[in-house]
């Protein structure tokens, strides 16, 4: 079927935007960058920018709760941040306990569902504890999945879902001449989540550092200058506005 300009099989999608705030967008996902840049233009040290980082997540969580965003996936700690100085990971991690301790229960009272990508269970056994709990309490919740990338690296998240698929195979489950692409996706850690539409990177950086590589093979790429606590639904309104006026061909003419 034609594919409108939002990608939406929607004959009427053409025309999203005047009545969808998203213009289509179900799936987005941010690198939010910036945070450290944030601080130091301000004179701060780099935890307050961090802070303020998980106040614009707060913001733009809610935000896009309601302009109707079915899933919103955010790089919020990556394989490789581990090698950041010490303090710095542990700062991080102080603010990820926070922010699930004081925001459940508005995820429970919205609900949002909570979804975490990555490898999440090598970080601390209480903030394990925690998520395990945050996910099981919002588990039923069907308004918006939050899909928070912990300990991910989408080249990471791919080689689980090789050494999965081998074993199948050696259990004799699988025959290799037969995996798909959906056995492939069907094993990465967004197995649940529907096509990745736009891939936001905040703080002008051109890159998508090991973030969702697989899933984007067809989404659109929105890089902005605003450093991620700056960004707010203004923001987001810009970036969705954008995707709005791509030509998505997937491949085709
Ligand atoms: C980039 O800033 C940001 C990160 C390290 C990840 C994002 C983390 C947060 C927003 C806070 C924690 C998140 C949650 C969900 C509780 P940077 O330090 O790389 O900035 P810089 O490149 O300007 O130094």
């Amino acid at each position: 079927m034609a594919r409108s300009k939002n990608g939406s099989d929607d004959p009427a999608a053409g025309t999203a935007g005047l009545s969808d705030p998203t213009f289509g967008v179900r799936h987005v996902a941010i690198i939010m960058d910036g945070n450290g840049r944030w601080a130091k233009r301000k004179h701060l040290p780099r935890a307050l920018g961090h802070k303020k980082g998980v106040e614009a997540v707060r913001n733009i969580v809610r935000t896009a709760g309601e302009m109707g965003v079915e899933v919103m996936t955010l790089y919020a700690f990556s394989s490789e941040n581990w090698s950041r100085p010490e303090e710095e990971v542990s700062d991080l991690m102080g603010l990820l306990r926070q922010y699930i301790q004081s925001d459940i229960e508005e995820f429970v009272q919205n609900g949002v569902r909570l979804k975490v990508i990555g490898n999440y269970r090598a970080l601390d056994g209480d903030i394990v504890a925690m998520i395990d709990n945050a996910i099981e309490r919002t588990a039923q919740n069907s308004k918006m999945t939050l899909a928070v990338a912990l300990n991910y690296g989408a080249q990471d998240e791919m080689l689980r879902a090789v050494r999965h698929l081998a074993e199948r195979v050696g259990e004799g489950e699988l025959d290799p001449q037969a995996i798909g692409l959906d056995d492939i996706a069907n094993a990465l850690d967004t197995a649940d989540l529907p096509p990745l539409d736009l891939l936001i990177r905040t703080s002008g950086e051109l890159r998508l550092s090991n973030f969702l590589l697989w899933q984007a093979a067809y989404s659109e790429l929105y890089f902005t200058d605003a450093l991620w606590p700056d960004f707010d639904k203004a923001e987001l309104e810009k970036a969705f506005q954008s995707f709005g006026h791509r030509e998505r061909r997937f491949g085709g003419r």
